[in-house]
């Protein structure tokens, strides 16, 4: 079996601890635990007494979840009607897009893939000699979906259509209609649509899931490492409510994973009970950031921005004459700016920029600054 590299986790991985300038992440600035006391309300005695008396066996009576994670996820879709049944705690997103890809696909079926996007989606099921078949997202549609594209592209043996929604790497978002008409889409066909939800929470307003139209073969992932702002529990989840899938995933699941980390389990259900207000710490953190990085784009000669992205990251398009890996691995190692390259997307030229890592604006107008510099010394190459 042979695995591509997957690029954006083996640049950013070592990176992110070197870099001063970080517009490379995709997380929103990591809480502590005191933050996340103080964010949500939380007797910290209660919870240490909980933490001493806690037996640490694997699980606590149902190996797919605490009842009281699986509660408290099944709370952040509050539109479709799924039930703690439906969830399954996994480890991460990386870890549920991996059941579900690994789980669905059999020879014959054909897997849609819209792109760009985490590069699990393709990656994968490729590795395991499955036909993969690319919806590009354009820059000149601002990134959203073309539904008749789509439709052309399924057909009987698409078994699973793929996304994510806010999408990594540009933020583009489908809401309700598209999303009605991606799930009519994937019901002519009868695929699975597996949504990777990791970035769902930055409006104010609800924001919509590929769980609330009614579609049993709809499939959210997510996780605690984006909106929630805690990565390092690596919690994730599966929400489906089709019992075949469900089950199917259970297995293989009981293969790699037995069952989450139980401490992980009480520490990330504390944020799924509160999630609006941990969503709002995130959108205090985001939006204000995201206008700084817009109009300091619009500063910028050689760059552009197109959409509107509702996640922590945006896709930059430059015009210098320098390949997207090249500018992010000289950027890091001229001035510790690190950036997230195109080319972990097949996005070229262009760049990633995450904005959710500041929780100070002064410091990533800073940042900003740096690059310009930096960006500058490219101009006569
Ligand atoms: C769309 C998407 N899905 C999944 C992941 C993996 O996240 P996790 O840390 O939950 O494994 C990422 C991380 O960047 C992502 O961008």
């Amino acid at each position: 079996m042979i695995l591509a590299d997957f690029l954006v986790e083996q640049w950013l991985n070592p990176m992110d601890s070197k870099a001063e300038h970080n517009l490379g992440t995709s997380c929103v600035r990591a809480m502590t635990m005191d933050e996340l006391f103080r964010v949500t309300n939380q007797d910290e005695d209660a919870f240490l007494e909980e933490m001493r008396t806690m037996s640490l066996h694997y699980h606590h009576g149902d190996s797919t979840g605490s009842p009281r994670i699986k509660k408290a996820v099944a709370g952040i879709y509050p539109r479709s009607n799924v039930s703690p049944d439906h969830v399954m705690m996994v480890h991460g997103g990386t870890g549920a897009n991996d059941i579900v890809i690994m789980g669905l696909l059999e020879k014959g079926d054909n897997i849609v893939v819209v792109k760009p996007t985490y590069q699990q989606h393709y990656d994968i099921p490729k590795s395991i000699g499955i036909e993969t078949r690319i919806v590009q997202l354009k820059e000149e549609d601002d990134y959203l979906l073309n539904m008749d594209t789509l439709r052309k592209t399924v057909d009987k043996n698409t078994k699973l259509i793929a996304l994510s929604n806010p999408n990594n790497p540009t933020g583009a978002t489908l809401y309700e209609e598209d999303l009605r008409e991606l799930v009519e889409i994937a019901k002519s066909v009868d695929a699975y649509i597996l949504c990777d939800e990791i970035y769902r929470g930055l409006d104010e307003t609800y924001m919509s899931s590929i769980l609330d139209y009614g579609y049993d073969k709809a499939i959210s992932v997510s996780s605690m490492s984006k909106m929630f702002s805690m990565a390092g529990t690596r919690i994730g989840w599966i929400v489906t409510r089709d019992e075949a899938a469900y089950r199917n995933f259970e297995n293989r699941r009981s293969y790699n994973t037995i069952c989450c980390g139980i401490v992980d389990e009480v520490i990330s259900s504390i944020a799924l009970e509160n999630y609006e207000k941990v969503w709002e710490r995130s959108r205090n953190i985001l939006l204000p950031n995201k206008e700084i990085v817009y109009n300091w784009v619009k500063t910028q000669p050689h760059l552009s921005l197109r959409g509107d992205a509702k996640g922590t990251t945006c896709l930059v398009r430059y015009d210098y004459n320098i390949s997207s890996t090249e500018l992010a691995v000289d950027a890091m190692e001229k001035a510790k700016i690190l950036v997230c390259h195109g080319a972990c997307f097949d996005e070229e030229p262009a760049f990633r920029i995450g904005y959710g890592g500041y929780t100070d604006q002064d410091k990533l107008r800073a940042s900003l600054d740096a690059f310009s510099s930096y960006l500058k010394t490219l101009e006569n190459r």
